[in-house]
C-alpha cells in the first residue's frame, strides 16, 4: 500500500473542498496542496494552456516525492485529463468519474442537471460519460462562470452570490431535474446560495466525496493521527490563507512559489 503524500492542485481555493473531504475519509494521509491562485480562473483557458499549468505544477508536486495525485479542478479533469494521466505514473483521481459514480448513484429519474465553467461545459465530459453508462439519461449543463471569481474574492453567501446563483439557475426550470452535480471544486463553497436557488428534492453532488472514498482505498496514510499538511501557492497568499481558514476550520500559511 501506498504511504506516500498526496499531491493535490486546483487553480486556487476550490480544491481546498476536495482536501477537506480526503482530510475526513483518509485522515491520516498527508496533502501537498498547490492552488494556482495568481492564474485563477482557469475555465476558460485554452487547452494548450491548461496543460502547460498542469505540467508545471506536477513536476513541483513530483518533486516532494508523492505517491498520488488528485487533479482537484473540474475544468482539467474535464477538458485535458487524458493528457495529464500521461504526465505520472502514479496513482491519479480526478473529478469527472468520481462526478459521474456519485449522480448515477444518485438519480432515480435520470434528469441530472451539472453546474460548472465554462470550459467543462464545453467539452461535455460528464453527459458523454453518464450517456455511456446510462443511454436513457438526459443531461442539463449550465456555465457559471462568475462563480470562481465570487469564491477567489470570498463572496460565500452574500447578495451578489445568490443573486448570481438565482440568475444562474433559472436555466434549470424546465429540465426536471433530480439530481445537480457541483462541476467546479469551488462550487460548494457557495452551496447556501445553490441550495436557495432550487428546490429542496433537487440532490446536490459535491463529487469530492467520493473522489476521497476512492482516494481512502488506494492510500494507507503515514500512520499519524495529524498529518502536516504543506500548502503552496503561485500568489494571491493573503486571500488563500484566509479563505482555506474558512474551509479547513484551521489556519494553512501558504508558501508562495515561483513556478
Ligand atoms: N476549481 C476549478 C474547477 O473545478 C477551477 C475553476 C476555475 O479556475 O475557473 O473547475
Amino acid at each position: 500500500m501506498n504511504n506516500k503524500p498526496i499531491g493535490i492542485f486546483d487553480s486556487g481555493v476550490g480544491g481546498l473542498t476536495v482536501a477537506r473531504q480526503i482530510m475526513r475519509a483518509a485522515s491520516s494521509c498527508k496533502l501537498i496542496y498547490f492552488g494556482d491562485s495568481l492564474r485563477a480562473p482557469y475555465g476558460d483557458r485554452r487547452p494548450e494552456e491548461l496543460i502547460e499549468f498542469s505540467r508545471e505544477i506536477i513536476d513541483f508536486l513530483l518533486s516532494k516525492d508523492i505517491g498520488a495525485l488528485v487533479v482537484a479542478c473540474g475544468t482539467i479533469s474535464a477538458t485535458v485529463f487524458d493528457d495529464v494521466r500521461k504526465m505520472v505514473d502514479i496513482p491519479i483521481f480526478g473529478m469527472v468519474e468520481a462526478a459521474v459514480e456519485a449522480a448515477l448513484s444518485t438519480t432515480e429519474t435520470g434528469r441530472i442537471g451539472l453546474v460548472a465553467t465554462a470550459g467543462t461545459v464545453a467539452g461535455r465530459a460528464h453527459e458523454k460519460a453518464i450517456k455511456a453508462r446510462r443511454p436513457d439519461a438526459a443531461v442539463k449543463a449550465v456555465a457559471c462562470p462568475l462563480f470562481v471569481p465570487l469564491v477567489e474574492e470570498g463572496w460565500l453567501d452574500n447578495d451578489v452570490a445568490n443573486a448570481a446563483a438565482k440568475i444562474y439557475l433559472a436555466d434549470f426550470a424546465d429540465h426536471k431535474i433530480d439530481t445537480l452535480i457541483l462541476g467546479c471544486t469551488h462550487y460548494p463553497l457557495l452551496i447556501n446560495s445553490i441550495k436557495a436557488a432550487i428546490p429542496a428534492d433537487i440532490k446536490i453532488i459535491d463529487p469530492a466525496a467520493k473522489l476521497a472514498e476512492n482516494v481512502a482505498k488506494t492510500m494507507t496514510g503515514t500512520g499519524e493521527a495529524n498529518p502536516q499538511h504543506e500548502f503552496y501557492v503561485s500568489g494571491n497568499k493573503d486571500k488563500f490563507d484566509k479563505i482555506s481558514y474558512i474551509v479547513l476550520g484551521k489556519p494553512c500559511d501558504a508558501q508562495i512559489v515561483a513556478l
